[in-house]
């Protein structure tokens, strides 16, 4: 590798991020497409016959890189938030006043008025200038790593430009896909008899979750960036609105229609400017966001529980349209739940054309005064299952019906019973119940259960229709020519599910317990029981007294255990399983004390590690006994601490716990061994 083509290397990046920019922030390309094309084929034909030059920042990376297995956790060195809601102006001004009350200064306040962008709120580390990784929100304290699929992001650039940034620099923003690139996406999709997206806001979403970013890469992904969070090493403007510029002068993309404003009045001046303008924006947008501009006012005021109290989002009122309610039918459900459904005359709202809407139980429908045949109000926020949220009564015509709850279940004939007080009424016919049993398949497959890959719900209900499954044992005596010869299925389809199916008798206790859909025994409560009693005839045998004593089970899940292995049926459905070769790796507990060496111990796991994954570290724990929680506390026993810990730490010690670093957490893994 010569100095020359160092060079060349370091000018041709240069000059890709240049007309990256000038592409997909500003709008404005300055060279044809294939002239770019052939500046990125003769990067790339260095960069692959002289792996040494490889950088992170190269434009090349946009294409995508090699698939994960899962995404990793990444904790937020600053929290991310969420916003107080307003929906209405007077909720606004009310909120500018509260905010002068409590800064004692009457003077108009300056805010900054954003769109409040529909996509999804996204967390960009970049250190001297390069972006060095890229997070998902989730739950605002610890996101999923998605750097691969931000890269392929055309607008977000690798490395920024301009000078002046600090060392270490988080910017966030939302990640969004334009209303032009969802329909072509949705276009393509349909041609290729895939399923299509909702809404921009789920294509953006799916299209960030997933493993393998070289199809991130085809999505037409777009960011605005909305703010900074964490940085080191440099100064940064005191407002919001010089922040959002400088973001920009390194690269940036902002959105364009953002505003100072003055005031209340302001506020909602713009709000009613954007509501005009809505329809016309290239994107989709289901608010407004009003932030105080003045850094010292904003930290002055401070936060509520997750919400910063200088700033406010104006949410658009749901779309609401009219259309008429065909008929109500009743849905049964994997408990036996009877969920009344009202079939619509086709109608669009919000974005997608809906012909169903879940009335939830026959409370609601009578609260409502629901009748079939009525002129109903539906209306479907962000994306969130249309609802009915009112009929008009005054054009209800005279053949109208009032909607009654059948006596017997629609599918199987068993009586329906409703408990006094409750508002569910459900199917008593339990498993004998085609339409429980086919939902109970269902979850037995599914992912947290016995996690059958390629036996989703689509197969399960072929599978089902076909009677080639009648009950769970079933699924361990298909054979290849029943599954390769239903629809969609092929050769390749069918050894593969019949491998999965094969490799998910070996399972855990816990997910075994989760499977079987006890009423009210979700994840959480399986791996409890599993912990706690070790033992499968332990559970069967447990008293309502003994399931009680079990973490976060109250009377009411112990009565639902209880019966549950009451039920003959239920115990010969479990012994046919174990005879099918369902099994799991005993856990060596006997009357809680387990006899492992981290016993009764409690570890907390927090930053960077290098070797291990959490997850894994977390396994490494468990099976010595060790209990894993998310935060530290009085009760913490050690606090594993990789690189860049952050709060966590500063509390361990405070708390003067015991602190092993990556090494030595090797070390005393190494004693077990
Ligand atoms: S600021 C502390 N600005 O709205 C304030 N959020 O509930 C943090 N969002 O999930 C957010 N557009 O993804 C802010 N211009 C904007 C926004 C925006 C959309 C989303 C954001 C977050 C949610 C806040």
């Amino acid at each position: 590798m010569t100095s020359e083509l160092l060079k060349r290397v370091e000018a041709l990046r240069q000059q890709l991020h240049q007309h990256n920019h000038q592409y997909y922030v500003l709008d404005d390309p300055v060279i044809s497409d294939a002239e770019y094309d052939q500046l990125f084929r003769d990067l790339l034909k260095i960069e692959q016959e002289y792996p040494e030059v490889f950088s992170v920042d190269s434009p090349t990376q946009r294409v995508g890189a090699k698939p994960l297995s899962q995404f990793n956790r990444v904790e937020h060195k600053i929290p991310m938030l969420s916003l107080g809601n307003a929906f209405s102006e007077d909720e606004v001004s009310v909120f500018d006043k509260r905010l002068r009350d409590r800064l004692k200064d009457d003077s108009i306040i300056e805010y900054v008025a954003e769109p409040k962008l529909d996509g999804l709120a996204v967390s960009l580390m970049y250190e001297k200038g390069v972006l060095v990784q890229a997070a998902t929100r989730g739950d605002g304290a610890t996101g999923e790593d998605i750097t691969q699929n931000i890269r392929t992001v055309g607008s977000i650039p690798l490395k920024l430009t301009g000078k002046g940034f600090p060392e270490r620099l988080e910017v966030r923003g939302e990640v969004f896909m334009p209303l032009a690139g969802f329909k072509s996406l949705n276009d393509q999709l349909a041609a290729e008899d895939q399923k299509t997206f909702v809404n921009p806001r789920n294509a953006a979403a799916g299209s960030l979750r997933q493993l393998d970013s070289k199809i991130t890469a085809q999505r037409p992904l777009d960011m605005y960036s909305y703010a900074v969070g964490f940085t080191e090493n440099g100064a940064m403007p005191t407002n919001q609105w010089d922040s959002l510029e400088i973001l920009a002068s390194w690269g940036l993309k902002v959105c364009p229609e953002i505003k100072l404003v003055k005031g209340d009045r302001g506020c909602h001046e713009f709000y009613r400017d954007i509501g005009v303008r809505r329809s016309a924006l290239a994107y989709e947008i289901d608010g407004v966001v009003f932030k105080v501009n003045d850094f010292q006012v904003q930290e002055q005021l401070g936060f509520v529980s997750r919400a910063p109290r200088w700033a406010i989002a104006q949410k658009f009122p749901a779309e609401e349209v009219q259309t008429v309610i065909n008929d109500v039918e009743f849905q049964v459900g994997r408990t036996g739940a009877i969920t009344p459904v009202a079939r619509l005359e086709p109608v669009f709202v919000g974005g997608v054309t809906v012909s169903n809407a879940t009335l939830h139980n026959m409370d609601e429908v009578e609260r409502k005064d629901i009748h079939i045949g009525d002129v109903a109000v539906v209306r479907r926020a962000g994306d969130v299952i249309p609802e009915v949220a009112r009929v008009i009564v005054d054009k209800r015509p005279a053949d109208a019906r009032p909607v009654v709850l059948p006596e017997k279940c629609p599918i199987c004939s068993s009586e329906i019973e409703r408990v006094e007080g409750e508002a569910i009424a459900r199917c008593s016919g339990g498993l004998y119940c085609s339409a429980q049993l086919k939902e109970s398949i269902k979850h037995f497959v599914s992912r947290k259960a016995l996690d059958i890959d390629g036996l989703g719900d689509k197969l399960v209900e072929q599978l089902f229709d076909a009677a080639l499954i009648k009950n769970f044992d079933d699924i361990f005596s298909l054979n290849h020519k029943d599954i390769a010869r239903l629809e969609r299925m092929g050769d390749k389809s069918a050894t593969n599910v019949l491998q999965a199916i094969e490799d998910s008798k070996n399972t855990t206790l816990a997910r075994f317990i989760y499977a079987l859909g006890i009423r009210e025994v979700g994840e959480a409560t399986a791996k409890n029981l599993a912990n706690y009693f070790g033992d499968l005839t332990l559970i069967e045998k447990a008293s309502l007294e003994q399931l009680e004593s079990v973490d976060d089970i109250g009377p009411i899940v112990a009565e639902h255990v209880v019966r549950f292995f009451k039920e003959p049926h239920n115990i010969q459905v479990i012994e046919q399983l174990l005879d099918s070769g369902v099994k799991w790796a005993p856990l060596l507990v006997a009357e809680g004390e387990s006899g492992l060496p981290l016993e009764g111990q409690v570890y907390v796991i927090t930053g960077t590690l290098k070797e291990m994954k959490r997850s894994e570290v977390k396994e490494k724990l468990e099976s010595l006994g060790a209990k894993v929680t998310g935060s530290v506390s009085s009760k913490t026993n050690v606090l594993i601490a990789g690189e860049n810990a952050g709060s966590k730490l500063t509390k361990a010690e405070k708390l003067k716990i015991n602190i092993f670093d990556e090494n030595q957490m090797f070390e005393m893994f190494h004693t077990f061994d």
